[in-house]
């Protein structure tokens, strides 16, 4: 038997930070209303040469230096993303070309920002069927480039940014104890890009009608949201056997501070064992949960032999949580 042992990671952020001030300098809105409703004060926004392609190979290869493998010992490259270089082909077979990965399987797991937590429960059970020994997993977006710059009620949200894990095979117990995975594809609308995709392809008249940005009913969106973290949450102590005293840190996705807070009141945790770096990044989607894993690790909250739950939950509406020992 084999588990799979997170053995390096790393992130890789665009160098354009847009701060709060300036949005309000183009919208009606201001660094206030954004800060009491969601928490965020700035995020990181691709500029010319910059993709997501690019900013997925410089996670993946800071993550694999960590873990010290080469491009040649990968297995299998797993992506996790919304927001592609193009809708076709998929940017994970150009980031198995940028890493120089010849060998590597590639695919693209596209779950809105519920991606990386798939794509990490995904890895691991390649790993412990035996199939594969190098998984490197990736949550990537430039979601910076799907946002209606004149809708106040999502541009203020969001931003861009990639990080990956290095999973690979180890004969230690370790790596995910227990997983959860869920959709509830009635509420799809809540979360959608009206235009550019098969059932309405881009005309004209939709861009002018401005239906080819991502658009959000943020009400229910948090409403699920905050439902969704403590009922995962539970879930994963239940198939782990393990309780909440168990657990060294919770990282939650970081679309939005409020969301985190209420959550983690319901559940009784306290604010050290929850993790909440939305200030800095805004909703990165796929890349919120690994960009604050590799920073709660940078900042030694987490080590190894620690319980770490991550839950994510965005599009579809979906959500995943995996409970890692580390
Ligand atoms: N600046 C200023 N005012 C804004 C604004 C902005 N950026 N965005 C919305 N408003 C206004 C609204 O127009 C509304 O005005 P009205 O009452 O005159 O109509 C008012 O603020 C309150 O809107 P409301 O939707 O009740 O605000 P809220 O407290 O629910 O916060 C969100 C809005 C979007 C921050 C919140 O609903 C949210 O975070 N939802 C979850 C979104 C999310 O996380 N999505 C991704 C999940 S993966």
């Amino acid at each position: 038997m084999k588990y799979g042992k997170i053995t390096g990671y790393g992130k890789a952020l665009p160098k354009r930070i847009l701060t709060n001030e300036e949005i309000a300098t183009f919208v009606d809105t201001s660094d206030q209303w954004i800060q009491e409703r969601t928490g965020i004060k700035q995020r990181h926004v691709v500029s010319e040469g910059e993709h997501c392609s690019t900013l997925a190979t410089e996670s993946a290869q800071k993550a694999m230096a960590h873990a010290g493998v080469t491009a040649d010992e990968l297995d299998l490259i797993i992506v996790a993303t919304s927001s592609p270089d193009f809708l076709v082909p998929p940017v994970s077979s150009m980031v198995q070309d940028m890493l120089g990965a010849k060998t590597a399987g590639a695919f693209t797991t596209v779950v809105g920002c519920t991606g990386f937590v798939v794509g990490l429960i995904q890895a691991d059970n390649f790993i412990r069927t035996g199939a594969y020994k190098n998984i490197v997993v990736v949550g990537v977006e430039v979601i910076s480039r799907q946002l209606d710059w004149e809708d106040r009620n999502t541009c203020v949200l969001f931003g861009d940014g990639a990080a990956a894990v290095m999973v690979q095979a180890s004969d230690e117990p370790c790596g995910v104890l227990s997983h959860v995975m869920g959709s509830d594809g009635s509420l799809y609308q809540s979360i959608i890009h009206p235009s550019g995709g098969t059932a309405v392809p881009a005309t004209h008249e939709t861009i002018d009608a401005r239906q080819v940005y991502l658009k959000m009913n943020g009400r229910e969106v948090f409403k699920f949201a905050t439902g969704v973290i403590p009922k995962t949450m539970s879930e994963l102590m239940e198939k782990s056997g393990k309780t909440f005293d168990d657990i060294k840190l919770l990282i939650p996705h970081q679309a939005n501070a409020r969301i985190i807070e209420y959550a983690s009141s319901q559940m009784g945790l306290s604010n050290e064992k929850v993790f909440v770096n939305v200030q800095n990044y805004g909703n990165t989607s796929a890349a919120s949960v690994p960009i604050a894993f590799a920073e709660a690790l940078e900042a030694g909250l987490i080590e190894e032999g620690d319980l770490v739950a991550l839950i994510a939950f965005g599009a579809g509406l979906t959500w995943a949580g995996a409970l890692v020992h580390l």
